[in-house]
């Protein structure tokens, strides 16, 4: 499939886009400071913090601390690993009473209830085995990010 090229220069902090890419959709987050301190905090509450696992593999220059080329852009296929359903948004703390209680935003899965931070990468004890997959992408320069 073709690669998706996107402009990334306009997003502010807090925005998310999505575009598509060989029929899935991929989310593009500009993460907030306080969004990108929250994730080291989560580590103990999810299930592959490191992303390890295998089912979609994340590619090397994704598995670091923020899981992303560049710490503000967060870029995901918006599909989760369970069956297969869209996670809506619920960047805010406090959207959703039964989410943990140091959720600092993320994504909520509206079939099975599996919550996943602001990396993508899912909580214990939720249905979905694995982290949103990372598609291949780069920066073709500041402003441009190349999907696929
Ligand atoms: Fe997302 Fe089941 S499809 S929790």
């Amino acid at each position: 499939g073709a690669a998706v090229e996107v402009d990334v220069s306009a997003m502010k902090p807090g925005e998310k886009l999505t575009v598509e890419w060989r029929g899935k959709p991929v989310w593009i987050v500009r993460r907030t400071p306080e969004q990108l301190d929250a994730l080291a905090k989560l580590d103990p509450q999810l299930a592959d913090p490191n992303s390890d696992r295998k089912a979609y593999p994340t590619p090397e220059y994704a598995k670091n601390a923020h899981r992303s080329i560049k710490p503000e852009y967060l870029v995901v296929v918006g599909i989760c690993s369970h069956l297969g359903c869209s996670p809506s948004d619920k960047f805010q703390p406090g959207a959703q009473p039964s989410l943990p209680d140091d959720w600092n935003g993320g994504f909520l899965c509206p079939c099975h209830g599996s919550t996943f931070d602001m990396a993508g990468r899912v909580f214990k004890n939720k249905p979905a085995p694995d982290n949103l997959e990372v598609p291949p992408h780069m920066y073709l320069s500041d402003a441009k990010l190349l999907i696929g």
